[in-house]
């Protein structure tokens, strides 16, 4: 029998893949610092859990395919508060970000169409792209100056007849990058020029530091219908296991078709979207206190990272990733042997290897992603470990460092 070629094309995303070699190490008492996942270990905020103890329905229905109309309130209310005017009619809840993307490559891909991307990428739009028979295109930025995008006309020479929009990500996961006024104006103007939709992955909306402020292409009135916005309150509200995302936009042609998607899988979580509704009624202070205990993780990382003989990175601005390049030659290698063959006081620390978030798996083979989601006593000995590791390893594989 047959098995798809679509769904053989999708790799394994490597952020997930070691997990049956770090299973086996964990029985044996090795204990390992999970840094390869965007998993923060903040508390999910009380108000979700009491919000489902106030639940008293006798049957778990299935809700309205677009969302439980509370929580698409409460959604619009937290982005009036950003001064983005959304209605309920603009959005649908979804099953995470996940869902709202891959709505997003169904709802607007032919299959061989193309969507236009920075790289390095979340990972994850590759399998989506794979699994919707849509070809992501990159266009190259760099650690050494902040990812900023190349010049309008390096982007516009990827645009094809087949390309249907432009995907960007703002904060950038793994790169931390946040878009500034001009790059957002390039993007717009190429979306506008060429007809395409410009699709924005905000999920890490609340994570931008060094005073910088959040910009975003919804803030402008004449991209509305190029317009999709990707939401979820995974990072925001350190609820990654409730499954909530939103897909949105002002375009009513293009809402009208994404509707028949939310119908075929008929609803999204009750539960998830009734405990979620509590958490779009928290006050600024609360993310005020979040960025705070990020921006303090990034600082004691950053600090710690620089002492790592031949470990080269750059001070993320937004999201909680690091981008390292080691002085190595195979990071997929070392985080293997990371795992397998190596502990420092019994213990021990999983990366994430950074050709994963590139298109051409041979790009980024020295470089792995580090997340900050930590408190810091475990990133401080998660550092130490890296750096006894990668000393160790040189000595193991002299070969590794030519
Ligand atoms: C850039 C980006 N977009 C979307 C998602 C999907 O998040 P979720 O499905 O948990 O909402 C993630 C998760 O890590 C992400 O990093």
């Amino acid at each position: 029998m047959e098995i798809s070629q679509r769904i053989q094309k999708m790799g394994e995303p490597a952020l997930l893949k070691y997990y049956s070699m770090v299973n086996t190490v964990q029985k044996k008492g090795k204990k390992v610092y999970f840094l390869n996942i965007g998993q923060p270990d903040i508390p999910t905020p009380v108000g979700f859990l009491e919000c489902l103890n106030c639940f008293d329905e006798k049957v778990l229905a299935y809700q309205a395919p677009e969302g439980i109309r509370p929580l698409r309130e409460a959604a619009c209310g937290y982005y009036r508060r950003l001064g983005l005017d959304y209605t309920i009619e603009d959005l649908f809840v979804t099953n995470g970000g996940s869902e709202a993307l891959l709505f997003t490559f169904i709802g607007i891909c032919n299959p061989g169409d193309e969507i236009l991307t920075a790289e390095p990428l979340y990972s994850i739009y590759k399998e989506m792209a794979a699994a919707t028979n849509v070809t992501l295109v990159g266009f190259k930025t760099y650690a050494e100056d902040g990812f900023a995008l190349p010049d309008s006309a390096v982007i516009e020479a990827a645009i094809t007849e087949k390309t249907r929009a432009i995907l960007m990500t703002n904060p950038g996961n793994p790169t931390g990058k946040v878009f500034t006024q001009q790059e957002i104006t390039v993007l717009k103007e190429l979306a506008l020029k060429h007809d395409l939709y410009l699709i924005s992955d905000e999920v890490y909306r609340e994570f931008i530091y060094d005073d910088q402020v959040y910009l975003s292409p919804s803030q402008q009135p004449d991209l509305e219908q190029n317009f999709i916005l990707i939401d979820s309150i995974s990072k925001r509200y350190s609820a990654c296991g409730a499954r909530i995302g939103f897909i949105i936009s002002k375009n009513k042609r293009l809402m009208k078709q994404l509707k028949k998607l939310c119908q075929m899988r008929l609803s999204v979580s009750t539960i998830d979207q009734i405990g979620a509704v509590s958490l779009f009624a928290l006050e600024q202070n609360f993310f005020d206190e979040i960025l705070a205990e990020y921006a303090h993780r990034r600082e004691i990382v950053y600090q710690a990272l620089q002492e790592i003989p031949g470990l080269i990175c750059k001070e993320p601005k937004g999201a909680f990733y690091f981008m390292a390049k080691l002085p190595i030659r195979d990071a997929s290698h070392f985080i293997e042997w990371m795992i397998t063959d190596f502990d420092y006081l019994g213990e021990t620390v999983l990366l994430s290897p950074a050709n994963d978030f590139y298109l051409n798996p041979a790009d980024g083979a020295d470089e792995v992603r580090i997340a900050y989601v930590l408190k810091e006593r475990d990133m401080l000995a998660a550092m130490e470990i890296l750096k006894q590791g990668l000393s160790a390893y040189g000595l193991t594989f002299p070969e590794s460092r030519k």
